[in-house]
């Protein structure tokens, strides 16, 4: 056995921000056949030439680029200035720009006051954000807190004006610690916006903890990339450093002269634009420099860069959701990717809407690109499997579950449930026949699970059935706890000649014509209509015939009492005819009680034909000579009244020769 192991830091190669503009100019190349990015893409010269061969070429400015050139902005950003430029030129013009970048843009352009930038004035990042300020001559660049320390002391800060700190994404961690309690110290309101790329600060952070039990640490990247650069001086300040851009400058005497002779640990690092392959490359040389020692260089490989096979189920970290993808940590060396066609079933379904930075989910891996470290994943399998099961639970147990509709498909719709497809055909939607499947799309409704093809991940649902089983367990519980008298308040569904159908919630009940007003009616459309929600009660049930009798009619609107209370034998009212019979004719009194005028109380004479007499809507002035309360009938008379008329008037004829001889005696 060899006395040295190796160790390669898990956060070593590619950044999210990195990784992303070398795919979009990858695709780029690859749709226009050539494309041009403004600068170096990476800092790493075999990088560059790997991409160069793909079609992707630096350029230094975009003046000599004509208008169906497409040029790309690299994860660093540019200024203001810049993309003004660009659109002068009228270039078609991508902009890669990390997020993580384009969100420093966005604080300093909205800063008040002035800016205060952590970082290396020179670095493209930060030229790129001194040209996002609003007022450009307010921004202040400090390398450290040193810098810093001066520019307070020297005043060049308005003590009146707000103030603002934001560091390069790729500054060193501590260093900024230090700028930070020296602004807080001096400037107690100053805004300072922790804008350190957490990949960078991961990867020093690692970096120093590998240094600190090794006994070599290995460098890999471009000499020009600041992180790279950084690795190292981090790790120097715990062992020897080699600072290789890919491994081919690695002398193996130097090595061994760096190595203490009782063995340990060479860690490698690498910078945020490192390729996996170039670290994989490192590695080996490593390996076989200390093949000597007795390394097996491949068991190795194989034990620090965990291994992942096309259809592996794996567990992922996401660590970036853009409108594209979901980037994913897979806890190897491998740069994880997960298209939005393969986050979820739902094609209308943004990434953002299906999984957050901080996530731990499962996905499968589809591909693998060893060579670059990639792999790409998928989300929407993993749930699609789980899905089925879970599809088929619910099945297996005759659940009822809910989904939204999210397709409407040849022969029906689809639900998305449990992140898997659940086909309901049209017959089982209860839509139907001549009705549009479209109009329950978007729609959250039940459904049951009626077939699942495990094998296939091929699911049937049914609308219709959940529906009939939810109006079912109505019914039934309808049934079991209906009690005369019990008030509800349901939608006519029907109207007939005897009376109207009402929906009670699943069980249609009946209210007769009698039962819907006191007033007279000749039918019930004449007071309601379909639609129409009435308040109703219980007034007798039959479980067995599934018969309900309701009634609307409600009692203080009763107008017989009324009636009985204002009303007495003897009064003299006015009535309006209201229909004639052979026997008498009938007149209303007040709406809802009419009285019967017999014939025989017509008139003191004789009268053989009451139509000869009376008229419907004839209004005639009637004494009330019996009222029947049992039967709640009342009757009326002209003649009382007219037989009354010439007692009244002999009276007053009695009354009147009285008077005059009184007044005469005096
Ligand atoms: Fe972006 Fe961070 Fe890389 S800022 S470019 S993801 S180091």
């Amino acid at each position: 056995m060899s006395r040295y192991t190796i160790e390669t830091a898990d956060s070593a190669g590619f950044c999210f921000g990195v990784r992303r503009a070398v795919d979009i100019a990858e695709q780029t190349a690859k749709n226009s056949g050539r494309c041009y990015t403004l600068g170096p893409l990476i800092h790493n010269d075999n990088e560059i030439t790997r991409l160069k061969k793909l079609g992707v070429f630096p350029v230094d400015s975009p003046d000599g680029l004509s208008a169906d050139d497409t040029l790309i902005i690299r994860s660093h950003g540019v200024s203001k200035a810049v993309i003004e430029h660009i659109a002068e030129l009228k270039l078609n013009c991508i902009d890669a720009t990390c997020p993580f970048v384009a969100k420093i843009h966005r604080i300093v352009s909205e800063a008040k006051g002035g800016v205060i930038i952590a970082g290396d004035p020179d670095h493209p990042e930060v030229k790129g954000i001194v040209g996002h300020c609003a007022d450009i001559d307010s921004v202040t660049v400090i390398r450290d807190a040193d810098e810093l320390e001066k520019a307070f002391e020297s005043q060049i800060f308005n003590r009146q004006n707000a103030l603002t700190m934001v560091a390069q994404t790729t500054f060193n961690s501590s260093k900024w610690q230090s700028c930070k309690q020296v602004a807080k110290k001096h400037y107690t309101n100053i805004a300072i916006f922790d804008t350190i790329c957490s990949a960078t600060a991961e990867r020093q952070s690692e970096t120093e903890a590998l240094a600190k039990r090794c006994v070599l640490m290995v460098t890999v990247g471009g000499k020009n990339s600041s992180n790279t650069t950084k690795l190292a001086q981090i790790s120097q300040k715990h062992c020897p450093v080699i600072f290789t851009e890919n491994g081919s400058d690695i002398d193996k005497a130097a090595v061994l002269g760096l190595l203490p002779s009782q063995g340990g640990t060479v860690g490698i690092t690498a910078g945020a634009s490192t390729p996996a392959y170039i670290i994989k490359e490192v590695h080996r040389i490593m390996s076989e420099i200390l093949n000597d020692e007795g390394l097996d260089f491949m068991a190795e490989v194989d034990k620090t860069f965990k291994k992942v096979y096309i259809g592996n189920r794996v567990k992922a970290l996401v660590v970036a959701v853009n409108k594209n993808e979901a980037v994913v940590d897979l806890g190897t060396k491998h740069s994880g990717y997960i298209p939005a066609s393969e986050l979820s079933q739902d094609p209308n379904a943004a990434p953002s809407d299906v999984v957050k930075v901080g996530d731990e989910i499962e996905a499968i891996v589809t591909a693998i690109n060893d060579a670059e470290g990639v792999v790409t994943l998928s989300k929407k399998k993993v749930d699609s499997v789980l899905g089925v099961e879970k599809l088929a639970a619910a099945m297996e147990a005759n659940e009822t579950l809910e989904g939204e509709v999210s397709s409407v498909v040849k022969g029906g719709v689809i639900i998305i449930s449990n992140g898997t497809r659940v086909f309901i055909p049209a017959s089982q939607t209860g839509v139907p026949k001549d009705g549009k499947l479209e109009e329950l799309l978007k729609k959250t409704v039940p459904f049951k699970v009626i077939e699942v093809t495990e094998a296939r991940g091929r699911v049937v649902g049914s609308i219709r059935q959940a529906k009939k089983e939810a109006n079912d367990a109505a019914k039934a519980k309808f049934w079991e706890s209906i009690e005369v008298g019990q008030k509800f308040t349901g939608e006519v569904k029907s109207i007939e000649s005897y009376g109207v159908f009402v929906d009670l919630g699943g069980v249609d009940g009946m209210v007769h014509s009698s039962e819907l007003t006191w007033s007279r009616i000749k039918h019930p459309r004449e007071i309601v209509k379909i639609g129409d929600k009435l308040d109703v009660y219980v007034k007798s049930f039959d479980p067995e015939k599934k018969r309900v009798s309701l009634g609307c009619k409600k009692d203080e609107d009763n107008p017989w009492i009324k009636f009985t209370a204002e009303y007495n034998e003897g009064d003299v009212v006015d009535v309006t005819v209201v229909s004639i019979t052979p026997f008498g004719a009938f007149a209303q009194i007040i709406p809802g009680v009419d009285g019967l005028i017999h014939i025989s109380q017509i008139s003191t004479e004789r009268i053989n034909n009451v139509a000869q007499v009376l008229s419907v809507g004839d209004e005639v002035k009637v004494k009330i000579i019996e009222i029947n309360e049992e039967q709640n009938r009342v009757s009326l008379s002209i003649r009382a009244l007219a037989e009354e008329a010439p007692a009244e008037e002999a009276e007053e004829a009695e009354e009147a020769p009285a008077e005059e001889a009184a007044e005469d005696a005096e």
